[in-house]
C-alpha cells in the first residue's frame, strides 16, 4: 500500500474520546476501536493484520519508537507523544500509553495502545524537540539523536523519555481512573 503524502492539516481528537489498538508481539495489528477508524480514516479490514507503522508520520523521530519497543519488550509499559498520519495526509496528535498484555500462563503475547488527546502546552514542548531529533538523526543518525535526547532530558533533570513525558502530562488521579476503566473495557 502507497504511503499518504502528508499535508498540513490536523486532525483533532475530541476530549473524553479514545483511540486503542492491540497487535501482536510484531507490532501487527489485531484491534482496533471504532474511533481509531474514524480517525485515521482507515476501516478495521484495511489495518487487521497490517503492521502498525501504517499510521505513522515521517515528523516522528525514529529514537522515540525505539525507546517505546525497548521498553515494552522489556516487560515496561511506556507514555509516548505521538504524531501519527492519517489515510487522506492530515496529521493527529496522541499521547500514548502503550502497555503490555498477557495470557493466563502469565507470558506477554501482545500489546495495547491506549491513546487520547494531548494538551496544547504538550504539544508546544514536544515539537521543536521532535523536529531537532528529526534533524539529527538525518544527518548523523539514530545512535546521535538517541544520544541528543538523553542530554537534552539530563539538562531538565529528568531520567528518561518515560518520565519526561509523565511530568509534563501530570496526569490527574481521576483521569488516570478514568483511563483505566476504558482500558480494562478493551481487554
Ligand atoms: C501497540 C502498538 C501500537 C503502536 N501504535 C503506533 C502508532 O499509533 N503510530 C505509529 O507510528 N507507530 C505505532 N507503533 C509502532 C510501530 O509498530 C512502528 O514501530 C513505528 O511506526 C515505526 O515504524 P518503522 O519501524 O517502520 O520505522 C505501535 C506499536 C505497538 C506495539
Amino acid at each position: 500500500m502507497n504511503k499518504p503524502k502528508p499535508i498540513d492539516k490536523e486532525i483533532k481528537i475530541k476530549p473524553n474520546k479514545f483511540l486503542m489498538s492491540v497487535t501482536d508481539l510484531k507490532g501487527d495489528i489485531l484491534r482496533v476501536n471504532d474511533y481509531f477508524c474514524e480517525i485515521c480514516g482507515y476501516s478495521k479490514n484495511e489495518l487487521i493484520g497490517k503492521p502498525h507503522n501504517i499510521v505513522r508520520h515521517p515528523d516522528m523521530p525514529k529514537a522515540v519508537f525505539y525507546i517505546m519497543w525497548k521498553y515494552i519488550q522489556n516487560g515496561k509499559n511506556i507514555t509516548a507523544v505521538v504524531k501519527n498520519l492519517a489515510k487522506d495526509g492530515r496529521y493527529y496528535w496522541v499521547i500514548t500509553d502503550f502497555e503490555i498484555r498477557r495470557n493466563e500462563k502469565g507470558e506477554i503475547d501482545r500489546f495495547m495502545a491506549f491513546r487520547y488527546s494531548p494538551s496544547k502546552k504538550i504539544v508546544y514542548q514536544i515539537e521543536p524537540l521532535y523536529r531537532k531529533l528529526l534533524e539529527v538523526e538525518k544527518m548523523d543518525g539514530m545512535n546521535v539523536s538517541l544520544e541528543y535526547l538523553d542530554d537534552t532530558l539530563n539538562s531538565l533533570g529528568v531520567s528518561d523519555y518515560n518520565e519526561y513525558i509523565k511530568k509534563l502530562e501530570n496526569r490527574s488521579v481521576i483521569t488516570s481512573f478514568l483511563i483505566g476503566k476504558f482500558k480494562k473495557l478493551f481487554n
